[in-house]
């Protein structure tokens, strides 16, 4: 029966239901063509969020209100256009990207999406960037969405800089379907989830590899 397949957590996504559904619901415009495909031209990893999932983030931060949101995890920009488009002209968004070779692209990305003035780039880790953004805060929002094994340490950075109702949101929360092995990156994506829970009101949501939503209380 269907719903019992859906709550055992089988999908009936498939490429061609996501890709009408994508185009549908989460078109690209110029902007966000050229960040979607600048890993399919340039060689780097293909490895940032779906069109639904960067849709989904836009809106979410229009809903809160967000206006100050970190992102870890810059790739080429893809996901902080819609970050930037869910903030508006009066937000800003600190994203933080560890290699010079990703950032350079986002940079250029981020000017063709017309978002470079809403969007700084910070080059360097996550964990050696984010106390330096201190300054900047209390944050609206939290998108982490780079090192797994670092998930734990990013959690409890945003509990701490994050505004009561701020969001923290989580991609690749199912750690690609290994969140529940035995190895230390895993027990850090699993302290990410259970530490949550502590400061946050929570929910992972099951986009493919999972999104993690909290609501700071
Ligand atoms: N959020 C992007 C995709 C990010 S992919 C999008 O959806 O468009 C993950 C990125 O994190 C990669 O560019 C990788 O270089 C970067 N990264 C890896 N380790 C990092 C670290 N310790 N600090 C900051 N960025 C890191
Ligand atoms: C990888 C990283 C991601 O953030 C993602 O969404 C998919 C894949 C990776 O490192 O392989
Ligand atoms: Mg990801």
């Amino acid at each position: 029966m269907a719903d019992d397949s859906s709550r055992a957590g089988t999908s009936y996504m498939s490429r061609e239901v996501l890709d009408w559904t994508n185009r549908t619901h989460a078109p690209h415009d110029a902007g966000l063509s050229a960040a979607f495909d600048t890993p399919k031209v340039t060689g780097i990893p293909a490895i940032m969020v779906g069109a639904s999932e960067g849709k989904l983030l836009s809106m979410l931060l229009s809903m809160a209100g967000a206006k100050k949101v970190v992102e870890v995890g810059t790739l080429a920009g893809y996901s902080a256009i819609r970050l930037a488009e869910g903030v508006g002209d009066d937000g800003h968004v600190w994203s933080i990207e560890y290699e010079p070779k990703h950032a350079e692209l986002a940079r250029a990305n981020l000017i063709k999406a017309g978002v470079d003035s809403i969007v700084t780039v910070e080059v360097g880790a996550g964990l050696d960037v984010l106390p330096r953004l201190e300054k900047h805060g209390p944050f609206d929002a939290v998108f982490i969405d780079a090192d797994k094994a670092n998930y734990d340490h990013y959690g409890r950075w945003a509990a701490k800089n994050l505004r009561r109702g701020g969001l923290l949101l989580g991609d690749n929360a199912f750690f690609f379907g290994k969140l529940l092995e035995d190895s230390p990156a895993a027990a850090a994506m699993r302290r990410f989830h259970e530490e949550a829970r502590e400061a946050f009101d929570t929910v992972c949501i099951p986009t493919p590899d999972g999104l993690l939503l909290g609501v700071r209380r």
